[in-house]
Order: C-alpha cells, then sequence, then structure tokens
C-alpha cells in the first residue's frame, strides 16, 4: 500500500512517513527522520510499545525505580508530569532535548525499529518493549481517539476495526511493529515483556525490570514501586495517570486515559464474526513469529 496515496489532504490527522504514519502536529517527519542519527549512551533506556499497550504504566515504573520507591521524591519534582520526565523521543522539540539531556536519559517511544539509532543493535542502551493483546490493544485504541483531540474520532467501532486491521493509524500496523523489533531482539539489550504478565503479576514483572535495569532495590522500596503502580493507584496521582493533560490535547469529559486496565475487554466489543476475521489475520500475519503469547487460546 503506498501511504501517500491514501491520505492525501493536508489536515488528515496521520501523516506518512517512510510507510509509517506519525500524528500530523504533534510530529514532524523530517525531525522524526534524524532520530537514527542520535548518539547513544549505554545509560540510556528506551520503552518501545505500539500505542495503548501500557506505555504510561511502564513510566510510573521506571521513575519509581530511578527514586528507589520513594513517592515524595517524584512529587519534588513540582508539576512535571510523567510525560516531561520519561518523554516521547518522535514528539516535537524532544529529539533536539535528547541531544544535550543528563543521564540517564530515559524515553518512550511507538517508533518503529528502523526509525532508531541503529547503535541499539550493537548493545549499546537499553530496550525494554511492551507487547499487549492486539484484541485489547484495538478497544483502548478506538476508545483514545474519541478522547484525543488530535485524533480522527471514529465513525463507527466496525470502522475503526477495519483502519487498525489496515494500519491506518499512528503506529501504523501492530503486526510490523511487534514483529520487526522482536526480529533484531538479540542484537539489543533487550527486555521483551507482555502487558498480561504485568497485570497477571505486578511484583514479579517489575523485579524482572530492575534486574534488567540494574536496579537494586529492598524488598520495601520493591513493595513501594509495586503498590503505586497499580491501576487504582496510578489513577489517584494526576502526573501519572495524564489526567494533567491540557484539555487542549485530551477531552478529559469524554473519557479517561486510564479508561479500564484490564485484559479481555475484547469480547464486550468484538462481535463473533470480528473475532473470527481477527483471528485469521493474526495468524497469518504472525504465522512465522518464534513466540507464543500468554493470551493465546483464552
Ligand atoms: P485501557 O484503555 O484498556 O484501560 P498507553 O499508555 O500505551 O497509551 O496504554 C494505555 C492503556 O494502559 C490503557 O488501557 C490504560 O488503562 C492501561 N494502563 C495504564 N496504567 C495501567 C496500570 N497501572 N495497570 C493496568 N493498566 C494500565
Amino acid at each position: 500500500m503506498d501511504l501517500n496515496d491514501t491520505i492525501t489532504h493536508d489536515h488528515h490527522p496521520l501523516v506518512p512517513l517512510k510507510g509509517f504514519y506519525l500524528i500530523n502536529g504533534t510530529h514532524d517527519p523530517e525531525d522524526v527522520d534524524q532520530i537514527h542519527n542520535l548518539e547513544i549512551r549505554d545509560s540510556d533506556v528506551f520503552v518501545v510499545t505500539y500505542p495503548k499497550s501500557g506505555t504510561i504504566w511502564m513510566q510510573q515504573i521506571l521513575l519509581l525505580l530511578e527514586a528507589k520507591g520513594d513517592v515524595t521524591a517524584i512529587s519534588k519534582l513540582c508539576n512535571l508530569s510523567n510525560a516531561d520526565l520519561i518523554p516521547w523521543i518522535e514528539v516535537k522539540g524532544n529529539r533536539e532535548a535528547f541531544i544535550s539531556a543528563p543521564s540517564p536519559r530515559l524515553r518512550v517511544t511507538h517508533l518503529q525499529y528502523r526509525f532508531l539509532p541503529p547503535t541499539l543493535s550493537q548493545k549499546k542502551g537499553k530496550v525494554i518493549y511492551v507487547a499487549r493483546n492486539p484484541k485489547d490493544v484495538l478497544v483502548s485504541y478506538f476508545y483514545f481517539h474519541k478522547v484525543a483531540n488530535m485524533l480522527e474520532t471514529p465513525k463507527s467501532f466496525d470502522d475503526f476495526f477495519e483502519k487498525f486491521l489496515r494500519g491506518e493509524v499512528f503506529g501504523s500496523s501492530w503486526f510490523e511493529h511487534v514483529k520487526t523489533w522482536y526480529a533484531h531482539r538479540d542484537e539489543m539489550n533487550l527486555l521483551f515483556i507482555t502487558y498480561e504478565e504485568m497485570i497477571q503479576d505486578l511484583r514479579l514483572a517489575v523485579r524482572r525490570i530492575a534486574l534488567f535495569l540494574g536496579k537494586e532495590l529492598t524488598d520495601e522500596q520493591l513493595d513501594s514501586v509495586v503498590t503505586h503502580s497499580t491501576f487504582s493507584n496510578m489513577r489517584k496521582i494526576p502526573q501519572a495517570s495524564y489526567e494533567q493533560v491540557s484539555g487542549a490535547l485530551l477531552s478529559h469529559h469524554l473519557g479517561k486515559f486510564m479508561r479500564k486496565g484490564t485484559v479481555g475487554d475484547w469480547k464486550n466489543h468484538f462481535t463473533v464474526a470480528q473475532n473470527e476475521r481477527f483471528d485469521r489475520v493474526f495468524l497469518q500475519e504472525m504465522k512465522d513469529f518464534p513466540l507464543s503469547f500468554i493470551w493465546d487460546n483464552k
């Protein structure tokens, strides 16, 4: 598919860069195209996600791990939100800021592998890839499109369902995203973790992340990280739950960024026919993928 053909007019919410959809206004394609030239430090950490896979959850966990579970240390950072402290590298202005930022530079990104610096593949820096059942991603993304003013409000769930499968959303195809990152896993310092594993056993997930980042925490410190990164507790923290984000960007009255935080919500939304169609696409797209996911056969 030639993306330039499918989206033609200037004011469309999406803008393509080398076959990958970005958000018009939020991202500057020329700037994003320069990200792969960035110099990586050993202490850099990138959390990589397809949108709606638990990015802000990971922002909270990483900040808490940096602070060794000391929430007062984070609250002393004035009114800075988690997105200010662990920003998206691809958002306008953030590439430039990254260059001179002090270590450790913790960043999140929704970009595909090929846009990130190739030095990551020489085991410089660290990458945490979070994957989530794409059926739940689709549902979460559908609701997010209603809230996010920079994205197109879906005409209907059915319409969005098809758009998602065609990859006509910011982040493009979920399948491409996970496949391309996973294909390079052995070249990088990469931790692959799923949203579902984090839901199943958050403490274990936090311990794995701490170990991967070389953070030594006492049991009490670890407990504090876990306690302050549960769904219900994060929802109470405006910096962490995105309640602070400007009303110009998110229409908070239309829904919450931290919407439901559960596994399997797709069952409340997909028709039987949609589920069968999704399974067929999934099987076709992922037939050579070496890993079976925790959500398979559920
Ligand atoms: P839902 O819409 O299914 O509730 P992202 O940060 O990548 O945009 O992902 C957002 C999704 O992660 C939302 O999913 C949100 O509720 C969920 N999420 C964020 N923090 C979470 C937490 N602490 N526990 C469980 N889910 C969380």
